[in-house]
């Protein structure tokens, strides 16, 4: 019995040697001294033994279960070692490789355009002013002069919610909510989103204006004049400028101002807003006395500008969100 131990014993050195995996590990544990394992065999049988024979026998199968237990533990630790290194040599990470790079974001050139023109006018001592873009009828067309029979008020064109309420399809209400919240003098621009039933290359459901009010004592289309060509100055450099008579229900007079262009093809005039005197109306329906005072309005696409600017055709770039468009921004 002893023999049969002791040679358990040098095959199992010799055997765990040969160990290449964690799994052969556990499995040679199992194979030696699991429930049915070799060694554990012989320790059954150590019951037939004599009473003085069994303690010696059992001392030197306790020895032998030790030290292949010990050898089995050398060699696990061994292996994981092995493993490690194996792991973290193919992990090896290349410090000198440059790090990834965080993309610096910029804005868009719409809310670009629309901070750069609002700087111009607060530089001008104009107040930031907005509103709703679920607006009341009443503010969208009503208080603004608008006939009831006004093409634009058609479903066609406009959104409604309710015959109440409507999707703004101009930042001009937002001069009746001023009016009716402030006491003149006053200047204010409102940017903002505005929305008609329009869908083409040159027309999107969704748009931005900014709309501007000025109101006081004795101001004239010669202030209006100033004001704007200061911002045409501002925005497109030393242009020639022209304001062609046209019609606004909540202006009179109204006008049309254009830009000269330079292109390759001559020189070119184009529209950048609508502008004119306040209806006396219209301030009459905020409570304004128009023979005390007196003020002009203008209102103008946010996306012209925006084109003109930087030279954009086409106005759905603005709204189609390709990265290589909009990087060119930063
Ligand atoms: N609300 C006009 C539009 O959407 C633009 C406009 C024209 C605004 C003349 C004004 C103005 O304040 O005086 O076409």
């Amino acid at each position: 019995m002893k023999e049969k131990l002791l040679q358990l014993k040098e095959i199992a050195m010799e055997e765990v040697k040969e160990l290449s995996s964690i799994k052969d590990i556990e499995d040679y544990k199992v194979k030696i001294l699991g429930k049915k394992g070799t060694l554990t065999d012989v320790m059954k049988s150590m019951k037939d033994l004599s009473n003085e024979d069994r303690p010696v026998i059992g001392k030197i199968a306790n020895e032998v279960r030790d030290s292949i237990t010990l050898l089995l533990d050398e060699k696990y630790s061994e292996i994981k070692e092995i493993e490690k290194k194996d792991k973290i040599g193919k992990e090896f990470i290349d410090i000198t490789l440059p790090g990834k790079k965080n993309k610096k974001g910029g804005f868009h050139p719409i809310t670009e355009t629309m901070y750069f023109m609002e700087k111009i006018f607060s530089d001008m001592g104009f107040d930031i002013a907005d509103g709703p873009e679920a607006e009341l009828i009443y503010y969208n067309f009503d208080a603004l002069n608008i006939p009831q029979s006004h093409p634009s008020r058609n479903m066609q064109d406009t959104f409604y919610f309710n015959s109440n309420l409507i999707l703004r399809t101009q930042t001009s209400p937002v001069q009746i909510r001023y009016m009716e919240n402030k006491k003149p003098p006053f200047r204010m621009v409102c940017p903002g989103k505005v929305y008609r039933s329009d869908y083409d290359a040159t027309h999107s459901p969704m748009f931005h204006q900014m709309e501007g009010l000025m109101i006081g004592k004795n101001i004239s289309f010669a202030n209006l004049k100033a004001i704007l060509m200061e911002f045409v100055q501002k925005t497109f450099g030393d242009k020639k400028v022209r304001f062609r008579p046209h019609f606004f229900p909540f202006t009179e007079p109204s006008a049309e101002m254009d830009v000269e262009f330079v292109t390759d093809k001559g020189t070119k005039w184009l529209e950048i807003m609508g502008c004119g005197m306040v209806d006396p109306a219209v301030l009459k329906e905020v409570g304004i006395d128009p023979d005390e005072y007196t003020g002009f309005a203008f209102g103008m696409g946010i996306e012209r500008i925006a084109m003109l600017r930087h030279g954009i055709d086409d106005l759905r770039a603005f709204f189609e969100n390709d990265m290589r468009f909009l990087e060119q921004f930063k």
